[in-house]
């Protein structure tokens, strides 16, 4: 810090010696007219400086290709300073203004910068060197300029020593909103980072999504297309080729890479969209190889070219295809082409530019001379070269020598809108700041106009006005906030219009297009590396783009409703949807009702069932003491009948909408009722072992132990135990299934499986061992062929039972609960046929050989073939089911035959009815 005290001071001390370049004793300025404010303007009126390439001492550049529509830009700022001048926005102040042409080149565009910040005052144009520049005073306040963002740059940095406020009216570089380098630097129009996402948004809303990128290999190409492919890439846009066209190599190299490009597009004709950054210089180049090669694309222009009348009025232009584009905003300023018609200049002012292009547009050259010839001269095809395009058809009509003085439509066809009113409102901001800095109120400006330049810098930032209906203002980094207006070519009447279809807006970053129709247009250009699949399908992907898909339909089940889905969304659990839908449908419900004919069969035959069964009860009830039936239990035969009743009642459970009450009783009714029906077999059945099949001594001891009451309890209570169990922990419950397409099931959901197969498998169980039992005694002389029926209907019961189970697991649909049905009608009637209805046969139609006589006959016929064995076992088959073993055995058994207990039932109930 000490070393740099004194340098600063001795850097003070020499603050009023200068150093001083003299920019040249020949006047380098343009356009100038003094006054008490002066403004300095930059523009790149002619477009090349000549031999540059063998260039060896630096001599004076001379500029070539004198660029018209940047002279309009130019006389739109003098224009404007020259309403602002007629207005009163100004009381009392006067703007001057001196203009420099750059010709599009940076040692030019260094030299003008110098020029104008040289000091005023100094008869030889000096640029004063200091350290402190806090009230230095140049001879222009504010420049405007440059176009060109590479001139911008360097011209800006210059600006910079003094904080000369410098707006640009078209350098739109992003680097350009950088405040720490470019501190004095503000612009009428907004960053390329907005033109970008502009450019990005206009193709995803046009539904294009496989396009091409072609920009200059400059600074401002390169970040272009950097910044548009990042921004596409957020919107889902593939690029289908990116290429930079160099712009540097000249002459044959340049054509060749032009060259090479043209058929570059050519092989991607899928990527028929293509945004294009360059400036219109190439894109003629371009476009004069596209048009020769027959080439039709959809071209999306930058501001760089979008509003150009160079490459508007080309030859052929309609044929490379449909051009859309952004600019700046597009505005009119007032009176300017009045002025236009005949560009003048104003009073105690000189401009060399106007002097130069009246001298092109009106000067009879030998080539325009020569032209005319060829074409009077029959030739049926004769083009302007682009060379004599300025050149005025009354050019060599000598009959009236001022023509120089008529009004002319020339410039007024070839201004381009967005340009000069930048350029407009640039001027128009800085004369609104001076309003502010100089106090103007009331006809009279408070502030002398003597200021240094820094200090409008501070007010141009904070300016804001009104232009065009729309507040103006700059924001933090000098930028504007007007959008980009979207554009579309349109030929009309033999020359390209620039039709405005909308606008871009900054602020909420969207398009508003002005007509609708012009989505058809753009919506039917095709530039997709795939068809769009359609609402119903989605993307599959195998490409490593992933705007390359193919479509395939959803699946059953799924839907798409968009376009271009990535995924199919599932429908809910209430609908369905075939494959390849774009909507779902409600499901139908379904379940096993009382309309169903299969339902209805069933019920027929259960209600067959209950009918039967309370017949045999009131028939039953006339013959209860009949041997018969205490043979098989007397009164009890209505426990069985009754839970014979209840098990065909609970199929009815089985049937119709599933409730949680019907679901819940339906399992263990039928469960428990039947277990009472098979565990009353399982008694029979032990009694006949217990009468024929054992010895003596075993015989008694079983006896004793053969409690009917209690097998019958013991047998229920584990049923009852293993349904309390499964009701209370998993009980059945209805359930809405929507396991098959297009329906919902009502069905009861078991709960717990295991228990309900625990359930069935016990009475399974039972009755394996009734057919056991049965199966042992099967050959035993039983008068009512019991133990063949007890087999018989156990067989039964097993064969449907095992045939249940897997046509239960295989039935998914309504027809479940039918399955088992089914099995537990097939059972009840295998009860019914098998137990009650010979018997019943016997009570109606056999009454004698229920005799005594033939009982005896036929035990002994049994007992014959084997042991003898005393009246009284026979006294446990014949006498009632239910009566203690110990009862009968008081019966003498050698008199056997006189009074076999079991004959008992039989002969009292000859004696009684039958
Ligand atoms: C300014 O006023 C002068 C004189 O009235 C007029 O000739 C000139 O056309 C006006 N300029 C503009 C831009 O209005
Ligand atoms: C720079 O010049 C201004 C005006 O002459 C003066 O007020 C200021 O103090 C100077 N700054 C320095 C650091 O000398
Ligand atoms: C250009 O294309 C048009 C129509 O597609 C065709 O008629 C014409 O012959 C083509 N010209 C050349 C040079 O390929
Ligand atoms: C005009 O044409 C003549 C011959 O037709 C030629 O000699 C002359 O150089 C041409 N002039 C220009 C400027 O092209
Ligand atoms: C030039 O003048 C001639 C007569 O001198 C006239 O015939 C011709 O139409 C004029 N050309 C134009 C473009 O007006
Ligand atoms: C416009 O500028 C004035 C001062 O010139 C200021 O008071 C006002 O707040 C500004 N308005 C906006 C919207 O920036
Ligand atoms: C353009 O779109 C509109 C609806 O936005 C429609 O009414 C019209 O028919 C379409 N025109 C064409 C040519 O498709």
């Amino acid at each position: 810090m000490l070393a740099v005290k004194p340098a600063y001071v001795w850097c003070c001390v020499f603050l009023c010696w200068f150093l001083c370049w003299t920019v040249g004793a020949c006047d380098i300025v343009g356009a100038r007219s003094q006054g008490d404010i002066n403004i300095g303007g930059i523009f790149p009126i002619h477009r090349q400086v000549e031999n540059l390439e063998i260039r060896s001492k630096p001599d004076p550049l001379t500029c070539k290709v004198f660029d018209v529509h940047r002279f309009i830009w130019l006389q739109a700022m003098i224009h404007t300073i020259e309403m602002i001048n007629n207005s009163t926005l100004l009381p009392g102040i006067k703007l001057g203004y001196e203009i420099y042409d750059t010709c599009t080149d940076v040692s030019k565009a260094v030299t003008a910068a110098m020029k104008l910040l040289s000091k005023v005052n100094i008869s030889d144009n000096c640029l004063e060197v200091r350290c402190n520049y806090t009230d230095y005073q140049p001879i222009v306040k504010v420049v405007v300029g440059e176009i060109y963002s590479e001139l911008s740059i360097p011209i800006a940095r210059i600006f910079n020593v003094a904080l000369m406020p410098q707006i640009s009216p078209a350098s739109s570089a992003a680097i350009l909103s950088d405040k720490l380098r470019f501190p004095s630097l503000i612009r009428t129009v907004p960053s390329d980072i907005h033109q970008t996402k502009a450019l990005a948004r206009f193709v995803s809303n046009s539904r294009w999504n496989w396009i091409g990128v072609i920009a200059t290999d400059d600074d401002y190409g390169k970040s272009a297309m950097a910044d548009f492919i990042s921004n596409a890439h957020d919107l889902d846009i593939c690029i289908g080729f990116q290429e930079l066209i160099s712009i540097f190599s000249t002459g044959e190299s340049n054509d060749e890479a032009i060259q090479a490009l043209v058929s570059k597009i050519e092989t991607i004709p899928t990527a028929n969209v293509i945004v294009l950054f360059a400036k219109p210089a190439v894109v003629i180049k371009l476009f004069g190889e596209i048009i020769k090669g027959n080439i039709t694309r959809v071209w999306v222009a930058s501001d760089a070219w979008s509003i150009s009348k160079a490459v508007s009025t080309m030859q052929n232009i309609e044929k490379v295809g449909n051009i859309f584009g952004f600019s700046f905003k597009n505005g009119n300023i007032p009176g300017f082409n009045e002025h236009l018609k005949n560009p003048r200049p104003g009073p105690g002012a000189f401009n060399k530019f106007i002097e130069k292009y009246k001298q092109l547009r009106f000067t009879c050259s030998d080539e325009y001379l020569n032209y005319t010839k060829m074409c009077n001269s029959g030739l049926k095809d004769c083009p302007l070269p682009d060379s004599l395009k300025l050149v005025s058809r009354l050019a060599c009509n000598k009959t009236n020598e001022s023509i120089a003085d008529f009004d002319d439509d020339y410039l007024v066809q070839n201004i381009e809108r967005a340009g000069t009113y930048a350029t407009y409102l640039a001027v128009q901001s800085i004369a609104h700041a001076l309003r502010n800095l100089l106090k103007c109120q009331g006809g009279v400006c408070q502030k002398s106009p003597n200021f240094a330049p820094w200090e409008l810098l501070g007010a141009l930032k904070t300016v804001n006005f009104t232009e065009g209906g729309r507040l103006f203002y700059f924001d933090k980094n000098g930028d504007s906030i007007n959008g980009y207006d979207l554009l579309k070519w349109v030929m009309d009447d033999g020359t390209i219009q620039f039709k405005i279809i909308g606008e871009y807006n900054i602020l909420d970053k969207q398009i508003h297009i002005y007509d609708e129709t012009i989505r058809n247009t753009t919506e039917a250009i095709f530039s997709n590396c795939s068809q769009s699949c359609q609402p119903g399908q989605r993307k599959n992907s195998n490409s490593s783009h992933t705007c390359c898909y193919e479509c395939v339909p959803c699946a059953e089940g799924y839907y798409s409703l968009g376009w271009d889905m990535n995924n199919c969304l599932k429908c809910s659990g209430e609908q369905w949807s075939d494959s390849g839908s774009s909507t779902c449908n409600d499901r139908t419900t379904e379940f096993f009702g009382w309309n169903n004919g299969f339902a209805i069969v069933l019920v027929v035959f259960a209600s067959l069932g209950v009918i039967l069964t309370i017949v045999i009860a009131i028939m039953f009830r006339q013959k209860l003491n009949t041997p018969v039936l205490k043979s098989i239990g007397g009164p009890f035969c209505y426990v069985i009948l009754l839970s014979l009743l209840l098990s065909f009642v609970s199929t009815g459970f089985f049937i119709g909408e599933p409730t949680s009450y019907g679901c819940y009783i339906r399992q263990p009714l039928f469960g428990i009722s039947f277990t009472i029906c098979v565990s009353w077999i399982l008694i029979k059945s032990f009694k006949i072992i217990l009468a024929f099949k054992l010895d003596p001594v075993n015989r008694k001891t079983m006896m004793s132990l053969f409690k009917p009451m209690a097998i019958l309890a013991t047998c229920n209570l584990i049923q009852v135990m293993i349904c309390a169990l499964w009701l209370t922990l998993n009980g059945p419950h209805p359930v809405k299934s929507y396991d098959i397409p297009k329906i919902i099931l009502l069905k009861c959901e078991e709960g717990s499986n295991v228990a309900f197969g625990v359930m069935l498998g016990y009475i399974a169980v039972l009755a394996m061992f009734c057919f056991l039992l049965a199966f042992m005694g099967r050959k035993l002389p039983d008068i009512y062929n019991e133990a063949r029926f007890i087999t018989f209907s156990m067989l039964i019961y097993l064969i449907v039972w095992i045939s249940f189970v897997p046509a239960y697991v295989n039935t998914d649909d309504q027809y479940l609960p039918a399955v088992e049905v089914v099995a537990i009608l097939a059972s009840n009637y295998g009860i019914l046929c098998c137990h009650f209805f010979p018997k019943c046969y016997m009570i109606c139609f056999k009454k004698d050989s229920c005799t005594r006589e033939v009982f005896i006959q036929n035990l002994r016929e049994h007992y014959k073939s084997r042991d003898p064995v005393t009246c009284s076992e026979g006294s446990v088959f014949g006498g009632s089911l239910w009566a203690a073993p110990g009862a009968p055995s008081s019966v003498n058994t050698s008199k056997c035959e006189q009074k076999p207990t079991f004959t008992q039932p039989c002969v009292r109930n000859r004696h009684k009815s039958w």
